[in-house]
C-alpha cells in the first residue's frame, strides 16, 4: 500500500528520500513522486510506474527537505498526474497522504463554488487545496489549518505537509495508517514504517491516531490531539532489530527466500514457548488472561486474506483442543455486520503487518462494545498490536513479498501453541496427546526436509503454468490450507484458482472439471484420509488430473509427498509445499513474484 518518505535535515534530501522509497517499494504501489525544496522554490517529479523512472528526472535537483511517495491508488488511476505529491494550485503547500478521504465530494464541491480548480481525480489533493484555502482565507499557518480542517475530514489519513512559506518544518497528522517519526543528529525523516530509517536513525517515534506535530531537524516534536490541542507526549522507541536484517541474498524471490526462512522463523516463533507438557507451553502476551479467555462466552477470530485463512484453522484447533466456541470473520464484513459482541466475549484480531485497516476497525469496534481484545501480529509496534489488550507475537522476522508464507506458518504455529495451552486451562486433568506436542517440536526439521528436495514440485509446476483452472480441495485442517494455496497461486501466478472443502465439491463446483483439469488433493493420514480420497476418485471419474499432497504413497495418483505428523500439525508442512506450487509456477511464467499486480503488502485501506 501507499509509502511516506519525509526528509529535512542537513543533507541532501533527495537520495535519502528515494533510497526510503525504494525500501517501502515492497508494500506495493503504481505510482511514485517527490518534491524537493531548495532556493523558495518547489520541484515535484511524479510518474506512473516504478520508483526507478524518478531517477534520471531527478538529476541535478538538491535542497535539505523532501517528501516523496509511492501510491496505490484508490481514487483515480494510476498515472503522472494522479501520483503524489499534491500541491495547492497557489504552489504554497505540497503534500503526500496516505488513506482515503470518505468526504471528499463534499470538500471537492465547497473548493468548486470557492473557485479552486483541481488537476488530478484523487481525493488527496482535494485535502491539501482546501487546506490552502482555509489557510489563506482565515491567514493561518499550517499547522493551524491543519486542525481547523482535520476533524470535519472522514476516512483515514497518514500525511506529511511541507509549507513553503515556512521553511523549517514539515507537518505530519495521522489517523489511520501508520507513520513512524525518526530523529538523528540535526535531521529528522518521516516514513511510513521504520525500514526507510534503518542505518541512519536509532530511535523513532510512531505516531498515535488524531495526532498532529511539526517536525524539526534533530528535535523531538511537540505531538498534540487533533481536536484539542492536548499534548500526548513522544515516546522514542529503539527500531526493532529483526527489520535491520531486509535482505534478499542469494534467492531470486524474497518469497522463496522467506518460504525458506521457515525453519528458522519456526524456531524463533516456539523459542522460550514449549516445553515437554501443555503446562509448559508459555504466551507471555496473553498469560494474564488465559483464565478470561477459557470463561468467554464465545472467541471472535477476525482477519484477511491469509491470516483469515490461520483464522479458519484456529477453529478447529480452539474447538477441539480447548473446548472454547469459536466463530472467525473476514474482518471487512465482521465490522459491518453488526455482530453480536459484549464484554463476555473474547476478539481476536491476525494480522502479520499489524495495520490492516479493516482488522483493526473490527478490533476497535470489538473493544468499544467490551470485548477482550487479542492481538497476533508479527510486526512489533504495529497498530493492532498497540491497540489490543493483550497479544502474542509471531516474532517471523520481516516479511517483505507481498505472497504472505513464513507469517502464515507462524501464525498457525502460534494459534495451536494457544489451543493446547487454552485447553490445559480448561481442564488441567486433559491429557494431550504428547505425539501432539513432539511433532511440533519436530516442525522446523520437517520443513526442513520439504525444502531440501523440491525438484518434484517444480516438475509439477511447469506443467501447470499454462492451466485456466487448478483446484485445490481439503477436508477438516487441510480444508483452509486448499483455501491458502488456491489464493497464492491466484496472487501470484494469474491463474484462476479455487480451494474448497472437498464433500463440497459435488454441491455444484464440480461442473468446473473438465478433462485434465489439474485438482490438487490435500489428504494428509487421520481422520479425514478416507474420506478426502473418494473425493479424489470422484474427480478423477470426471477427468480431472489428480495431484495428492500427502504422506500416504499412491500408486495411483501423482503425489508430492509430505512427512507424517499428527493431523493438526499437518497444514505447516502441507502449506509449505503448496507456497512452492504457486512460487515456481509464477515464476515459469516470469511474473513479478514479490510485486504481483494490483497488490500491496499492508492494505492499509478498507
Ligand atoms: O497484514 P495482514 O496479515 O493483516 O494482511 C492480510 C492480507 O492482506 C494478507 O494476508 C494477504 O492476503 C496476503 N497477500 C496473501 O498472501
Amino acid at each position: 500500500m501507499c509509502g511516506i518518505v519525509g526528509y529535512i535535515g542537513n543533507k541532501e534530501a533527495t537520495p535519502i528520500v528515494l533510497k526510503g522509497l525504494r525500501l517501502l517499494e515492497y508494500r506495493g504501489y503504481d505510482s511514485a513522486g517527490i518534491a524537493v525544496y531548495a532556493n523558495q522554490t518547489i520541484t515535484t517529479i511524479k510518474k506512473a510506474g516504478k520508483v526507478q523512472n524518478l531517477i534520471p528526472l531527478l538529476k541535478g535537483i538538491k535542497g535539505n527537505i523532501a517528501i516523496g511517495h509511492t501510491r496505490w491508488a484508490t481514487h483515480g488511476e494510476p498515472s503522472d498526474i494522479n501520483a503524489h505529491p499534491h500541491s495547492s494550485a497557489s504552489g504554497r503547500f505540497v503534500m503526500v497522504h496516505n488513506g482515503i478521504i470518505e468526504n471528499h465530494k463534499e470538500l471537492r464541491d465547497v473548493l468548486h463554488t470557492e473557485g479552486v480548480a483541481l488537476k488530478s481525480e484523487t481525493d488527496s489533493e482535494v485535502l491539501i487545496a482546501y487546506i490552502d484555502l482555509i489557510s489563506r482565507k482565515y491567514k493561518l499557518s499550517a499547522l493551524a489549518a491543519c486542525k481547523r480542517i482535520l476533524p470535519f475530514v472522514k476516512g483515514s489519513y497518514a500525511l506529511v505537509i511541507f509549507d513553503k512559506n515556512d521553511p523549517t518544518r514539515l507537518i505530519v497528522a495521522k489517523n489511520g495508517g501508520p507513520l513512524v517519526i525518526g530523529v538523528g543528529k540535526e535531521e529528522s525523516i518521516i516514513a511510513s514504517d521504520a525500514s526507510p530509517l534503518i542505518g541512519r536513525i536509532k530511535n523513532v517515534i510512531y505516531l498515535t491516531d488524531g495526532t498532529i506535530a511539526e517536525v524539526r531537524p534533530g528535535r523531538v516534536p511537540v505531538i498534540t490531539t487533533i481536536t484539542d490541542g492536548k499534548n500526548v507526549g513522544a515516546e522514542l522507541v529503539p527500531i526493532p532489530k529483526s527489520i535491520t536484517a531486509i535482505q534478499k541474498g542469494a534467492y531470486k524471490h524474497f518469497m522463496l527466500k522467506e518460504i525458506y526462512d521457515q525453519p528458522n522463523a519456526i524456531t524463533d516463533c516456539l523459542r522460550g514457548r514449549l516445553k515437554p507438557g501443555a503446562q509448559g507451553i508459555k504466551l507471555g502476551g496473553i498469560e494474564s488472561y488465559e483464565d478470561r479467555i477459557v470463561a468467554s462466552r464465545h472467541l471472535q477470530i477476525v482477519g484477511c486474506g491469509t491470516s483469515w485463512h490461520a483464522g479458519l484453522l484456529a477453529k478447529y484447533y480452539f474447538e477441539s483442543l480447548a473446548g472454547i466456541h469459536t466463530s472467525v470473520d473476514i474482518a471487512s464484513e465482521y465490522r459491518y455486520r453488526s455482530p453480536l459482541i459484549n464484554h463476555q466475549d473474547t476478539v481476536l484480531g491476525i494480522s502479520q503487518s499489524g495495520e490492516t485497516a479493516d482488522t483493526l476497525a473490527a478490533i476497535m469496534l470489538a473493544k468499544k462494545q467490551g470485548a477482550l481484545t487479542l492481538g497476533l501480529c508479527n510486526v512489533v509496534g504495529s497498530s493492532i498490536s498497540r491497540e489490543t489488550e493483550a497479544g502474542v507475537f509471531m516474532h517471523a522476522g520481516p516479511e517483505i513479498s507481498v505472497a504472505s508464507t513464513k507469517a502464515f506458518t507462524a501464525q498457525v504455529l502460534t494459534l495451536l501453541l494457544m489451543a493446547i495451552r487454552l485447553g490445559y486451562i480448561q481442564d488441567k486433568n486433559q491429557s494431550i496427546p504428547q505425539s501432539l506436542l513432539t511433532d511440533l517440536l519436530r516442525v522446523p526439521q520437517l520443513i526442513e526436509q520439504i525444502l531440501t528436495d523440491t525438484s518434484a514440485i517444480k516438475t509439477l509446476a511447469s506443467s501447470l503454468s499454462e492451466q485456466p483452472l487448478i483446484v485445490f480441495m481439503g477436508r477438516g485442517v487441510s480444508y483452509p490450507v486448499a483455501l491458502e494455496a488456491a489464493l497464492k497461486m491466484k496472487e501470484i501466478s494469474y491463474i484462476h484458482a479455487e480451494g474448497f472443502a472437498a464433500g463440497e465439491l459435488k454441491h455444484g463446483s464440480i461442473a468446473l472439471i473438465e478433462e485434465g483439469t489439474p485438482v490438487v488433493v490435500i489428504a494428509p493420514s487421520g481422520m479425514h484420509y478416507e474420506k478426502t480420497m473418494s473425493n479424489a476418485a470422484e474427480v478423477q471419474a470426471r477427468g480431472a488430473r489428480v495431484i495428492v499432497v500427502s504422506d500416504v504413497v499412491h500408486e495411483i495418483y501423482e503425489t508430492i509427498q509430505i512427512p507424517k505428523t499428527d493431523e493438526l500439525v499437518s497444514p505447516l508442512l502441507a502449506v509449505v509445499v503448496l507456497q512452492l506450487l504457486a512460487y515456481y509456477t509464477a515464476d515459469a511464467k516470469k511474473l513479478p513474484i514479490d510485486q504481483p499486480r494490483n497488490l500491496a503488502k499492508s492494505v492499509t485501506v478498507e
